[in-house]
């Protein structure tokens, strides 16, 4: 007997003999003959059994394979065109490791169904081929930082003030008082740039939005860098260069995942070779009332109409800076040319997928940090840890967080962000 390989490196070996273990993916026949597509996390293949080629005792555990029963066997693997992935595996020994009761998820099934299943769900090749650019995607975000010489940082998760929008927090009891849960890594990332200057995470965050959107999730994950002596200009490079990176990687890596999502590779190309436009909040204002007719007030801020309207004029991701002091969060620095706009940013993404980065230089005028947050009803001693940061020696600094979720989803061409993370959490679900 040989040792076991993945079903990949069987249809690499192409002849001879092989051992696999696996799932049943699908399974018929005859009360002669016998077919079983075995699937493992690497790919599928047609496995073939004959009566009479094979032993009693044999022949029976291969009658009692279902869908999902997990097995394994030895024989030979040999080209067939006929076969869904070319190669057909001649069984002459099978042994069932773990029965299978009858699999609740069959064909056409509603998302609710889908989503309420969703820890067997996890096992059809569309989750597999998701999971595994995901995957991907979370390499390249690590390797991107640290080849540009930033170190890995951890903020706490459970924080003692909000940090993007109080009505968007998640309160939780703590010994008789409460935390928040973190909606970013920020305020404790910042202090650390005077230790390490440039410092990166890949953590969850938590939103409590209520909103029911395609975009939307309660815990995401958030891939969030923060560097000391940056000028507004190399927080867009690296932030561009990281969208860059993520697709680079999904296209060297993922090319039959992307397959068998249906996902045009044409489709991201552009992103990876041209640079990201720039442009204003002003600017895209005149665009969207001259090209299509749409009004916004100057000061209100990009809903998901506008910016999908904005995304298709474009094939790569757009980056907007210059947008309203009142719409952004209290700690974005005031432009000094213009007092009414900061000097942040968001990224939009091509074909709707909206907003996927947003960043921005940190102010470093303690008073107008104060001024912001007593402007969002905030009491400023409650972020005394935090301005510090711009009593000890402060330096110019800034940003930006990457909703990894909103990625994938975009990369994959998906319908939902839901799909983009194995459990989804959501206003409206919470379980398996
Ligand atoms: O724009 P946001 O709120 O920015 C921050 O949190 C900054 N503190 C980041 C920083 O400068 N360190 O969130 C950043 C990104 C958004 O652009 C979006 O991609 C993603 O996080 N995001 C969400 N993704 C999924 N579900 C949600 N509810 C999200 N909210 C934000
Ligand atoms: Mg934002």
């Amino acid at each position: 007997m040989t040792a076991y390989i993945s079903i990949q490196d069987a249809i690499k070996q192409g002849k001879g003999k092989v051992s696999l273990h696996g799932w049943c993916y699908r399974e018929r026949g005859s009360n002669k003959l016998r077919f079983i597509t075995l699937r493992d996390s690497s790919n599928i293949i047609q496995c073939v059994l004959e009566k009479d080629k094979v032993s009693e005792k044999v022949w029976k555990e291969a009658e009692s394979v279902k869908i999902e029963t997990s097995l394994e066997l030895h024989g030979d693997i040999k080209k067939d065109e006929r076969a869904p992935t070319g190669y057909e595996v001649v069984v002459s020994d099978l042994h069932v490791v773990g029965a299978c009761d009858n699999f609740p998820i069959q064909k056409d099934q509603s998302v609710e169904f889908l989503a309420d299943n969703r820890h067997l769900w996890l096992r059809s090749r569309r989750m597999t081929a998701i999971l595994k650019i995901r995957s991907t995607i979370f390499g390249a975000i690590h390797q991107y930082f640290r080849a540009h010489g930033f170190y890995e940082y951890q903020s706490p998760i459970f924080q003692p003030t909000q940090a993007e929008g109080g009505s968007e927090v998640f309160k939780v009891p703590y010994f008789g008082g409460h935390v928040f849960l973190a909606q970013t890594w920020q305020l404790q990332a910042e202090p650390a740039i005077f230790s390490l200057e440039k410092i990166y995470t890949l953590a969850p965050s938590f939103r409590a939005e209520k909103s029911k959107t395609s975009r939307h999730l309660t815990e995401y994950w958030h891939a969030e860098m923060e560097m000391a002596w940056s000028r507004f200009e190399d927080i867009q490079d690296h932030a561009e260069g990281l969208i860059k990176a993520c697709v680079k990687a999904v296209l060297e890596t993922n090319k039959e995942e992307l397959k068998i999502l249906e996902r045009d590779p044409k489709k991201l190309e552009p992103t990876v070779k041209k640079a990201f436009p720039r442009t204003t909040y002003t600017d895209i204002l005149k665009e969207l009332e001259k090209k299509a007719k749409m009004k916004v007030e100057w000061g209100k801020d990009l809903r998901t109409v506008e910016e999908d309207k904005l995304s298709e004029w474009h094939d790569t991701p757009v980056i907007i800076t210059g947008y309203p002091k009142v719409v952004k969060a209290f700690y974005m620095k005031e432009d000094p040319e213009n007092s009414k706009v900061v000097l942040g940013f968001d990224i939009i993404a091509p074909e709707r997928y909206g907003e996927i980065v947003g960043a921005s230089q940190r102010e470093e005028d303690i008073k107008k940090i104060e001024d912001n947050l007593r402007k969002q009803g905030e009491n400023p001693r409650d972020y005394d840890f935090y301005l510090d940061t711009r009593r000890y020696g402060s330096v110019p600094h800034g940003g930006f967080g990457m909703g990894v979720e909103r990625i994938v989803s975009w990369i994959c061409g998906l319908e939902s962000i839901k799909d983009a993370i194995p459990f989804p959490r959501t206003m409206l679900r919470y379980k398996p």
